[in-house]
């Protein structure tokens, strides 16, 4: 178990900039995502850590040594970006043994360490035959032995499950996670999929255009999204963000949304322009709102429904329980969960801080009380 420290890494291809400024603790023992869109560096931040890539400048520290200018082979750190590749005319037994040939590793304790792993994975039963012929799943933890084998300090995934299958992907993710309850091996696993994301996560690191934007727990992320970025990318429906018509001032408890007043979580900030976010499930249907909207839209989705609600401000999302659908077409009024509402500096997508923050930080005893 390693504990990982970037800082102030840094990564530029020419002139554009992949990775900026980034400051990070991985601890050990901690099973990590790194979770962005497309191009957003996730995969330069890991090969940066696996190095397999130089930053630009700062550092990267590995149980306290800095291994910033020590190359891969030196990091003792084992990078699963692509569990396929294995040699199809080898046995799954030569396949995990591979990486431990020439490193001086005595014939007893490489099948020592070899069964070790496969008793693990429950691939006993297989380990003479073949990688040629295996299935998908096989294959896939196959893959996986090998890396543990290494017994590494940390392990790096980037995106193991892309080309799955949704059922398969399932599966393999509650592997990995498990597996990781049993190794407890520090480990750093890239997607860009919120809900993959969401499921294995001890820390959610949600990354765009280079930068970190949080890095929290999963509760965190859901419920205080630092950013309006964060809280769009995460959750599904996203959060609402409504513009709020005038400045806020700290300590206020009161805001205009279209011209209705509406009580809000104490701000303890001042803002000139901000816009107030909430969770789908933190909206109320009230007839006596006075916010007003039109539903075009009613998502059944068995469990619960979600209303699309048309109002003056733009379109609001609405959780409602599995038999509280209204008819397109239908008006209703809009409140909010006072103690639910977040507030966003518009100018820099940045949450304002105030009690709902802290609430959901802390958790104040029952975080989950309203999901
Ligand atoms: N060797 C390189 N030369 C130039 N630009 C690069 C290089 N490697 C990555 N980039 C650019 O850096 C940015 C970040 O790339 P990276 O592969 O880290 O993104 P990612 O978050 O892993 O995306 P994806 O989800 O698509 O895999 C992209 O815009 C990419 O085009
Ligand atoms: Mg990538």
């Amino acid at each position: 178990m390693s504990t990982i420290v970037l800082s102030n890494l840094h990564k530029r291809f020419g002139d554009f900039t992949a990775v900026r400024n980034t400051n990070l603790t991985i601890s050990a023992g901690r099973f990590v995502v790194l979770l962005g869109p497309s191009g957003c560096g996730k995969t330069t931040t890991l090969r940066m850590i696996a190095g397999l890539e130089l930053p630009t400048s700062g550092q990267i520290h590995i149980d306290g040594e800095d291994v910033t200018a020590l190359r891969a082979r030196q990091r003792d750190i084992a990078f699963v970006f692509q569990m396929f590749a294995l040699y199809p005319h080898m046995s799954v037994r030569n396949n995990i043994a591979f990486p431990l040939k020439n490193e001086g590793i005595s014939r007893r304790e490489i099948a020592a360490r070899v069964e070790s792993a496969a008793r693990m994975l429950r691939i006993e039963n297989i380990l003479d035959r073949k990688t040629g012929g295996l299935s998908g799943g096989d294959r896939q933890r196959v893959a996986l032995g090998r890396a543990i084998v290494r017994h590494p300090k940390a392990f790096l995934m980037d995106e193991p499950l892309g080309t799955l299958d949704a059922d398969f992907r399932e599966l393999m993710c509650l592997e990995l996670r498990k597996l990781h309850n049993t190794l407890k091996a520090t480990t750093i696993y890239v997607t860009h999929d919120q809900s993959e994301a969401m499921a294995m996560a001890d820390d959610v690191v949600v990354m765009n255009q280079g930068e970190v934007l949080q890095s929290a727990s999963p509760h965190e992320v859901y419920h205080s999204p630092a950013t309006v970025f964060v809280g769009n990318f995460i959750g599904s429906p996203p959060m609402n963000f409504l513009a709020v018509d005038a400045a806020v001032e700290a300590g206020a408890e009161q805001v205009s949304l279209g011209g209705a007043p509406v009580a809000v979580a104490r701000v303890d900030a001042y803002a000139s322009q901000s816009l107030l976010g909430i969770r789908p499930e933190h909206v109320l249907i009230d007839p006596r709102a006075a916010l007003r909207g039109r539903v075009i839209a009613d998502e059944y989705l068995g469990s619960h429904q979600i209303l699309v609600v048309e109002t003056s401000l733009g379109i609001v999302r609405v959780r409602v329980g599995k038999d509280e659908g209204r008819a397109a077409g239908a008006q209703v009024g809009l409140s909010f969960r006072k103690e639910r509402t977040l507030l966003y500096d518009a100018a820099s997508g940045k949450m304002l801080p105030g009690a709902a923050r802290q609430m959901a930080v802390n958790g104040n005893g029952n975080g989950d009380a309203y999901v």
